[in-house]
C-alpha cells in the first residue's frame, strides 16, 4: 500500500485546487474527489443553497462528515474546500490522513480567478478583495502549519505544476518511513 493513500490539496478559494487536483489524479492514475461536490451531493443542494439554508455553521458540519469519509475511503487526490483547515477536528484528520500540499496564490490572481463567481457564497459581499484577504490572514498559519509540501500556483502553466508536485509526491512517499 502508499504510505499515503491520500494526497489533499489545501489553500484558499481560487488557488486552483479543483483543477490541479484533478490534473494531478489523472497523472498518478489515482481518483479524484472535490470534497465540496461530495457535500452538495450529500446534501442534494448546491453549496450556496447549504449556505443560504443552514448558514455557514451547516456547511461546516457537513464538510467535517464529508472530510472524515473521504479520508476512509479509497485512495485519491482529494481538493478540499479553502475554510477546511478551521475546524481542528478537520486538522487532525488531516494530519493523520493525508499528505498535505498547500497550493498558494497572489493575491491579484485569486481575485482574477474568483471573480463573478456566484457559486462561492462567503465571496458575495461589496469588497471580495478585502473578504479574502481578511480570509487568508486568519488561515494562512493553518496551511502552513499542516502542509508538509507548498506550491505557488500563479507563476507557472498547468502542466508544469502537475510536473513539479507529481515529483515532490515521488520524493516524500520514498522518505517516508
Ligand atoms: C470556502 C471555500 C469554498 C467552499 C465554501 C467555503 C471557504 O471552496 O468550500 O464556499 O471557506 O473558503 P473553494 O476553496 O474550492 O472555493
Amino acid at each position: 500500500m502508499r504510505p499515503f493513500p491520500h494526497i489533499v490539496l489545501i489553500g484558499p478559494m481560487g488557488a486552483g485546487k479543483s483543477t490541479l487536483g484533478a490534473a494531478l489524479a489523472a497523472r498518478l492514475g489515482l481518483a479524484f474527489v472535490d470534497l465540496d461536490e461530495r457535500i452538495a451531493t450529500a446534501a442534494g443542494k448546491s453549496i450556496p443553497d447549504i449556505f443560504a439554508a443552514e448558514g455557514e455553521a451547516g456547511f461546516r458540519v457537513r464538510e467535517t462528515r464529508a472530510l472524515a469519509a473521504a479520508l476512509a475511503g479509497p485512495a485519491c487526490v482529494l481538493a478540499t474546500g479553502g475554510g477546511v483547515v478551521l475546524a481542528e477536528a478537520n486538522r487532525d484528520a488531516l494530519r493523520d490522513g493525508g499528505l498535505v500540499v498547500y497550493l498558494q496564490v497572489a493575491a491579484d490572481a485569486q481575485l482574477r480567478r474568483v471573480a463573478g463567481d456566484r457559486n462561492r457564497p462567503l465571496l458575495a459581499v461589496d469588497d471580495p478583495a478585502a473578504r479574502l484577504a481578511e480570509l487568508q490572514a486568519r488561515r494562512e498559519p493553518l496551511y502552513r502549519e499542516l502542509a508538509r509540501i507548498t506550491l505557488d500556483t500563479d507563476t507557472r502553466p498547468l502542466a508544469a505544476l502537475v510536473d513539479e508536485l507529481a515529483a515532490h509526491l515521488t520524493a516524500a512517499q520514498e522518505s517516508h518511513p
